[in-house]
């Protein structure tokens, strides 16, 4: 497996790969991996000839007050992972390399980006869509993957390739869970002994929100009020959100009907996790 900075040698490897007929995936992280990043890189293994995952902290979706500097690293543990699960190319640029000097082009997103993690965090998927919108330039993937840990992310990202008429397939992968329940994160390495425990109410309300759906309650209040007396009994826990919202155009609904995401985010101490489920009452 080759590891490489450099956009053009990502463009040419890709181009010999094309011209053999083969098929790319594209699997877009910021490094530090763990088994929710494996599955991704797992199942593009599967479906297609080839396959480049792209490691960069991405410094434009971080806010000055973030934790881009402190986020963990570790690029030698991430290329052992690539090799060991059967990807064909690391693409690890350096910031100079994404955004040289008199870089001033984004990617806004004027709808999705207002409720949920968008709140709090205002420029954080305006980072993204234009992190994505190069590598998705810069590979040229016939399909890339995205985990449904972060399911507001997948819904902007599907709704600017459609926009954008991006020619690449997006794949959403489920959630990949801790075997006590937590959602596997790059920033569960913050955590303390103490603070791990606490983080379980996060899965703990999840779970409990779903059962809750999954039962026949549709009224998203009640099913919000629940989840966050659940996560309230924590101490160590501080709600940003709990929101329920249509999947697809993430806007606020006060019924579970059609296509819901329901998500999460909370502080245990300094640290800002997010969950959430997914139901489609429909097929319920
Ligand atoms: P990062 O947080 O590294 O996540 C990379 C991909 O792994 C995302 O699609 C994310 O949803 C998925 N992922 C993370 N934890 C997961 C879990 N427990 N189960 C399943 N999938 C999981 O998301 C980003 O990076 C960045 O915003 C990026 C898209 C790379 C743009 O910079």
């Amino acid at each position: 497996m080759k590891r490489t900075g450099s956009v053009a040698e990502v463009r040419q490897q890709v181009k010999e790969w094309k011209k053999q007929g083969l098929t790319v995936g594209l699997v877009p992280t910021m490094g530090y991996l763990h088994e929710g990043h494996k599955s991704l890189i797992d199942r593009a293994v599967k479906e297609n000839d080839r396959v480049v995952v792209s490691i960069f902290v991405n410094p434009i979706q971080f806010a000055p007050n973030e934790d881009l500097e402190s986020y963990p690293r570790d690029i030698e543990k991430d290329t052992e992972l690539c090799t060991n699960a059967g990807a064909s190319l690391i693409f690890n640029p350096t910031p100079e390399e994404m955004y040289p000097n008199g870089f001033s082009t984004n990617v806004v997103m004027n709808n999705l980006t207002k409720e949920l993690c968008g709140k709090t965090r205002p420029t954080h998927f305006g980072g993204v869509c234009t992190v994505v919108s190069k590598l998705f330039n810069i590979v040229a993937p016939d399909r890339a993957y995205f985990g449904e840990k972060d399911a507001q992310q997948l819904a902007i990202i599907k709704r600017m390739v459609a926009d954008l008429n991006f020619d690449i397939e997006i794949k959403g992968c489920p959630i990949v869970r801790e075997a006590d329940g937590l959602a596997k994160s790059s920033r569960n390495t913050y955590l303390s002994a103490e603070e791990r425990q606490a983080a379980l109410v996060l899965s703990k309300s999840i779970a409990l929100g779903k059962k809750m759906v999954e039962d026949g309650e549709r009224n998203a209040q009640t099913v919000i009020d629940a989840m966050k007396k659940c996560i309230s009994a924590e101490p160590l826990a501080k709600i940003d959100y709990v929101s329920v919202v249509d999947a697809l155009s993430i806007t606020p609904i006060d019924e579970y009907k059609g296509y819901v995401l329901t998500a999460i985010a909370v502080y245990i101490g300094k640290t800002r996790l997010i969950d959430n489920f997914i139901v489609d009452i429909d097929t319920l």
